[in-house]
């Protein structure tokens, strides 16, 4: 039993993609795997589970547990979790996130979890991303992006993890485009550089991103998965 909770350093940054093709490789391993959205905001989807990110990373690792359990928070508006429990005029029931989280743990070899937007994206008003990584007392994976600006968040994003007690597994940088601006191509060595964490792996812009099955190929490619699981 062993689990990882995937942030980024900002919404959008690639949480689920990446976790999709982590999620996805491990399972073409022969590995047991297990995938959590403790929280999902936005508009439900018409089809499948509320969440689209549920969809995608169930999708990837072929994954059969039950809505309630992967996905037990759902709010169906495009906010900060905080902000549509105000809007909405609703509570997150915080210990059944937990209690689901142990038994999904419990049930897999490995469980990945994902993150709502950043590390200090709030669930209520005082408690944040940070907080239900620490309950859940698991080592976090951070994906970031390599254009300018990533020096700024990565920093601030492994500052907060540091502060709050949280380990750090390592970074994942997202759309890497080794041909890129100086930002960009500098971004891995910058980045281990200024943080001291090691990079797990970069992943290039993915066309046609659609068809989940490339991100897996590429993450099982670029990134040491074996160093994960074992
Ligand atoms: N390497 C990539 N190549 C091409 N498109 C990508 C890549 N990574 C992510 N995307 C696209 O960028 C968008 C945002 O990615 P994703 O949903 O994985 O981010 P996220 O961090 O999970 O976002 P959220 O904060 O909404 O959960 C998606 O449309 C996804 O398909
Ligand atoms: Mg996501």
């Amino acid at each position: 039993m062993k689990a990882y909770f995937i942030t980024g350093t900002d919404t959008g940054v690639g949480k689920t993609s990446i976790m999709a093709g982590l999620a996805g490789s491990i399972h073409k391993m022969g590995i047991d795997v297990g995938i959590m959205k403790p929280i999902a905001t936005g508009y439900s989807q018409k089809s499948g589970f509320k969440s689209g990110d549920v969809n995608k990373l169930v999708e990837a690792a072929s994954i059969k547990d039950p809505e309630d359990l992967i996905n037990p928070v759902f709010l169906p508006l495009p906010t900060s979790p905080y902000d549509a429990t105000k809007l909405l005029e609703l509570s997150i029931d915080m210990p059944l996130i937990f209690e689901q989280f142990k038994k999904l743990l419990s049930m897999h070899e490995i469980l990945l979890v994902e993150g709502i937007g950043g590390i200090m994206t709030p669930i209520t008003k005082n408690f944040f991303v940070a907080d239900l990584i620490k309950g859940m007392n698991i080592e976090t994976i951070i994906v970031t992006r390599a254009t300018i600006g990533t020096l700024n968040h990565t920093v601030m994003t492994c500052k907060m993890c540091k502060d709050y007690g949280i380990k750090i597994r390592g970074l994942i940088i997202n759309n890497f485009d080794e041909k890129g601006t100086p930002s960009e191509k500098n971004a891995p060595k910058t980045l281990y550089e200024l943080t001291n964490v090691p990079i797990l792996g970069t992943i290039p812009f993915i066309k046609d991103l659609n068809k989940i099955e490339k991100m897996v190929e590429h993450v099982s490619k670029n990134v040491d998965v074996k160093s994960l699981i074992s």
